[in-house]
């Protein structure tokens, strides 16, 4: 099937023009003006709109048992609210826990993703322990094509590593050519804080963020950072909060360390004020690394548009209110995350360009190109050339709206972003050349997304 984008105002990392783009067999295969197609492509007028390669969220949980229960997406609605949202790929976080095989998690991931997705995919595996046979199943699970590792600092006793593990995970990564994601947060002070507050009787959501302080987070970034120096490996801090643990990345970047940085939607632009809010309000906004205050936000942003800051994911996870009331009586049981997937293009786009925190280049690059190149997927996706897969976002910069949990399709009660203006949308989003969203609608083919393998880049 033959498809044409016609007039759009095309914008890739470093280039803004005005053309067509054809695609033919998901692929495209010309970009320029008044191109001339046979009469049966399908054709859609861009005229006045911007024309996106496909976003890519490189931090997602769809599957995902964690704290007594399950977020709530399937790949079915996840996926179907990223392309709403303009997300086009996905990177979902197989997140087996240190009693479960890797091997077996990494299958009954996949198991999960297979055949429902809607867009395309692919895994981060999780390291979460690190026993004799750890080697040759990382191996086996890098040659089916992931080529990503992820550690968690934090999670003592259920996703945590020790230094340890997360020694012998580098030096493996650094072997194979794999970059490693982390979660920077210092499990032992954690656990040391939670208890010393709950013991004061200090038990509402607005004490998760001082039981994981900046500098519990900015420690284990600096350690983190540390131990890639010493094996080599390339490393890819994930849902970066604040400014302290910002300077420890920087900082080791400066010294040649390869770190990447990452930060997510719910730190740019939420607070700790909304997880202070009473009852089960602070619940909805209880995630780790936690809001922070305020005066980090501007941070962000100005290292989001230096690019100092890498990309923006959304570290989507789904818990509803019922979820979140299993933390009533104490903090530390309030399932720790945040959606987002549907509402990271619009709100970036919405918050970050139009009010001049980042210009669209860097909206593309940090929500594309970078992703793409850092994980594997470049020039597949990530971009609009000649070749690349036909994954397209057609940009609606009249729309106007408000984020409202009542009209989204993450299967999800509640919205954390909730009365957020938007002042855009994606009227058209395509997967490999199918139109699968029109105007806020899914149109398309559900399960047509595919898992993408990757090679190793990163020796
Ligand atoms: O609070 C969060 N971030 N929940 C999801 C698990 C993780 O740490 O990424
Ligand atoms: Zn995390
Ligand atoms: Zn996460």
């Amino acid at each position: 099937m033959a498809l044409l984008i016609r007039n759009g105002e095309i914008v890739t990392v470093g280039a803004r023009v005005q053309a067509d783009v054809y695609v033919e067999n998901e692929t495209i295969t010309r970009i320029g003006r008044d191109l001339q197609v046979p009469p049966n492509a399908e054709i859609i007028d861009a005229t006045g709109k911007l024309v996106f390669p496909g976003f890519i969220d490189p931090h997602v949980h769809i599957y995902l048992p964690f704290m007594a229960t399950f977020a709530k997406d399937t790949h079915e609605t996840g996926s179907i609210a990223a392309l709403i949202g303009g997300t086009t790929t996905y990177i979902e976080m197989a997140c087996p826990n240190r009693n479960d095989d890797a091997l077996e998690g990494y299958q009954l991931w996949k198991s999960k993703a297979d055949g429902k997705s809607a867009c395309d995919y692919a895994f981060h595996m999780s390291v979460t322990k690190f026993v004799k046979e750890t080697e040759s199943q990382l191996r086996e699970i890098v040659a089916d094509g992931t080529a990503s590792f992820k550690i968690f600092l934090a999670y003592k006793n259920f996703f945590g590593v020790d230094d340890g593990e997360m020694y012998q995970t580098l030096e493996l990564a650094k072997r194979l050519g794999v970059i490693v994601t982390a979660h920077c947060e210092n499990a032992e002070l954690v656990a040391r804080l939670q208890q010393k507050l709950l013991a004061e009787g200090k038990t509402g959501p607005e004490w998760h963020e001082p039981s994981r302080p900046e500098s519990v987070e900015a420690e284990g970034t600096g350690r983190f950072a540390t131990f890639l120096e010493t094996t080599g490996a390339t490393g890819y801090v994930v849902h970066l909060s604040c400014e302290k643990a910002l300077h420890a990345a920087l900082e080791a970047r400066l010294r040649g360390v390869k770190i990447h940085v990452e930060s997510v939607l719910p730190h740019l632009l939420l607070d700790k004020s909304y997880a202070e809010r009473p009852g089960v309000e602070g619940m909805k906004h209880v995630m780790s690394p936690p809001l922070r205050a305020k005066q980090n936000q501007a941070v962000l942003w100005k290292a989001l548009a230096l690019g100092s800051i890498d990309t923006v994911g959304t570290d989507h996870c789904p818990f509803d209110t019922e979820q979140k009331l299993l933390g009533k009586n104490s903090f530390v049981n309030i399932p720790n995350g945040i959606p987002g997937i549907e509402d990271r293009i619009n709100l970036l786009y919405t918050h970050g360009v139009k009010r001049g925190r980042i210009d669209l280049d860097r909206l593309v690059d940090a929500a594309s190109t970078r992703a793409a190149e850092l994980f594997g997927l470049f020039p597949r996706k990530g971009t609009i050339a000649v070749g690349s897969d036909a994954d397209l976002v057609v940009y609606d910069t009249s729309y106007r709206g408000v984020v409202c949990a009542k009209s989204q399709h993450v299967n999800n009660d509640y919205n954390g972003f909730e009365g957020m203006e938007i002042e855009g949308r994606p009227s058209i989003v395509t997967v490999r050349g199918k139109v699968q969203v029109r105007d806020g609608k899914f149109i398309g083919e559900r399960g047509l997304g595919k898992m993408l393998k990757r090679e190793p880049a990163h020796f």
